[in-house]
């Protein structure tokens, strides 16, 4: 673990206002200990002006420039000031049917482009409830363990995000968590010890300032992909000390 400098990402979601993004720039400070981003929609990023965190986008196109109305590229994300690209996040997999297949595109895209991929993969309520989270999240892996050269694998960032636990204020106990923080480590190691030991594994789902040094302590848990809780600077300060 101590080989791995703990993230903290804040997702916006669609969220957030201008004066929020001024709010941000003037009491969020970055750190040297900690990696902190802050993920806003898209038109947002320009605002953010000599901010002392990382930028990251929440999605972003697989492909180039080109005729493909409503969508950003890599290389405008990269023009934008972002470092980080969140991708496969469980809303986009449901609202826009994004398949693994294609999140692993995205994810090979933003590494091409020299940036980070924060991979998003996690179950839904019925498939914890039949302790087939392991099988459900091992696919969603091979997807991207198919698709990603190992590597370029080494310098992704994976947030296990369960479904049930999104904006539900119900968060995966710090077992829990560590289980399958656990579980994505071996299939990592099954690609190469130095993947494992590099890549950061992020727990998303209802963290908050009370909740989260708990989660951060577990030896698996390298940070956390923070929504509800990263919209006041408080809280995703007191979140960001934590890890
Ligand atoms: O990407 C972050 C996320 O989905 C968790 O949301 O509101 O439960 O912290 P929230």
């Amino acid at each position: 673990k101590e080989l791995r400098k703990p993230l903290v990402a804040g997702n916006w979601k669609m969220n957030g206002n201008r004066s929020l993004v001024q709010d941000f720039c003037k009491s969020l400070a970055g750190s040297e200990q900690v990696d902190i981003v802050v993920c806003p929609p898209c038109g947002y990023l320009s605002y953010f002006d000599q901010a002392s965190f990382a930028l990251g986008a929440q999605d972003v196109s697989h492909l180039n420039n080109g005729a493909h109305t409503g969508d950003h590229s890599v290389e405008m994300i990269k023009e934008l000031g972002c470092r980080y690209v969140i991708v496969g996040h469980s809303e986009r997999r449901e609202d826009h049917q994004e398949s693994s297949e294609l999140v692993a595109e995205k994810a090979l895209a933003v590494l091409t482009g020299g940036l980070t991929p924060i991979v998003c993969v996690g179950e839904p309520l019925d498939i914890r409830e039949d302790n087939k989270e392991q099988e459900f999240i091992g696919k969603q892996l091979t997807a991207l363990f198919d698709k990603i050269p190992a590597e370029l694998l080494s310098q992704c960032v994976i947030a296990y995000e369960p479904i049930w636990a999104i904006g539900t204020g119900k968060t995966a106990s710090p077992e829990q968590a560590q289980e399958v923080h656990k579980f994505i480590r071996d299939e990592l190691a099954k690609v190469g010890s130095s993947v494992a030991e590099k890549v950061r594994i992020l727990y998303g789902g209802s963290v908050k300032p009370s909740n989260a040094s708990e989660l951060f302590n577990q030896p698996d848990v390298d940070g956390g992909l923070i929504g509800g809780a990263s919209l006041t600077t408080e809280d995703f300060t007191a979140i960001c000390q934590s890890a």
